[in-house]
């Protein structure tokens, strides 16, 4: 299935694109907001990461008709200033993040990033890497397996899980999403499994925010990116979780207040580097909700390095 991409006619907006400008998209995934920047520049070029050898092959596809103003570089973006140095970029104006995993990610079975299908445990990105879903499960314990069911997943059950999980893989390793599926549902109450929505949904997420330490990354990344922002450069965010929101809301809160000690009074012409475009974090709109599912939790937001005379 094609990746829809959320948030695309807002997120290429709020990039504010400069004919001329450098560009980074830290997510290349299917290349449809890539080929959108591109579309957009003249004479200025744009650098696309991605992890993921398959989303790569996918975006070149789409990138074909494009011209020759791009360089993908298959690395994780919390790399990005050492990338974008080795290509000779120290300075950027605009860099944007949609963050995640594309729609095929889910539909290719045999990464077992999906609970609809049956695959060896792996949810790997960057299949170079070394941790699988399945070490996470068979060899975290029963106390850090708990941490993540709750905090990446919010899944009121984790206890449970996480004890079943343990149990059985005394008897035997836990091989295949479905052995996991199946150990998830006997951890529930009937009345929760009745619920709308995969019982196994938040488990999986919180799997592979783990095995991707998708959460440092990329705090690493925006914080990288901050330094690399050219005056009147912007970052446009897209996320899709509350803890990545958190990350961007607070990393972007802090770069656009001037830091005092409690002591000493605001001086009314100070004014920090950055500003937040839209203080509010954008969301899509109803009719792009009702289109797309993905779109629903997904949330924007924009901060912009000012240029001396603003
Ligand atoms: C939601 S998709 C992006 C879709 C894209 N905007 C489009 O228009 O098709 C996210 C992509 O980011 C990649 N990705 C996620 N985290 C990454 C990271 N830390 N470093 C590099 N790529 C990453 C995933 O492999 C996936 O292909």
């Amino acid at each position: 299935m094609k990746h829809t991409p959320v948030l695309y006619e807002e997120a290429l907006k709020h990039l504010s694109i400069k004919q001329d400008g450098i560009y980074v998209d830290c997510t290349l995934g299917g290349g449809s907001h890539a080929a959108g920047v591109l579309s957009r520049l003249k004479t200025g070029h744009l650098y696309a990461f991605d992890q993921d050898d398959f989303a790569i092959d996918k975006a070149k596809e789409e990138l074909k008709k494009t011209g020759n103003r791009y360089t993908i570089l298959k690395e994780n973006f919390r790399n990005l200033a050492s990338a974008l140095q080795e290509q000779g970029v120290k300075e950027v104006d605009g860099v944007l993040y949609d963050l995640g995993v594309s729609s095929f990610h889910f539909d290719d079975a045999k990464r077992g990033f999906s609970y609809r299908h049956d695959a060896p445990l792996d949810m790997r990105m960057d299949t170079e890497r070394s941790l699988t879903a399945k070490d996470v499960v068979n060899t975290y314990s029963a106390d850090e397996l708990k941490r993540i069911f709750f905090s990446y997943g919010e899944e009121r059950f984790a206890p449970q899980i996480a004890r079943n999980i343990v149990k059985s893989r005394q008897k035997q390793p836990i091989e295949t999403t479905f052995e996991l599926v199946d150990l998830i549902k006997a951890s529930m109450p009937q009345k929760a499994l009745s619920k709308k929505g995969h019982p196994a949904k938040r488990v999986f997420q919180a799997l592979r925010i783990e095995v991707n330490d998708e959460l440092s990354a990329l705090k690493e990344s925006l914080e990288a990116a901050i330094d690399l922002l050219k005056p009147d450069g912007r970052i446009v965010v897209i996320s899709f979780h509350s803890l990545e929101d958190k990350i961007v809301k607070d990393l972007f809160k802090e770069a656009s207040s001037v830091d005092h000690p409690d002591f000493l009074v605001t001086m009314p012409e100070e004014r920090a580097p950055f500003e937040r475009v839209q203080k509010k974090v954008i969301r899509p709109s109803d009719a792009e909700m009702a289109e797309n599912p993905r779109a629903k939790s997904a949330k924007m937001r924009v901060l912009r390095r000012r240029k001396e005379n603003d």
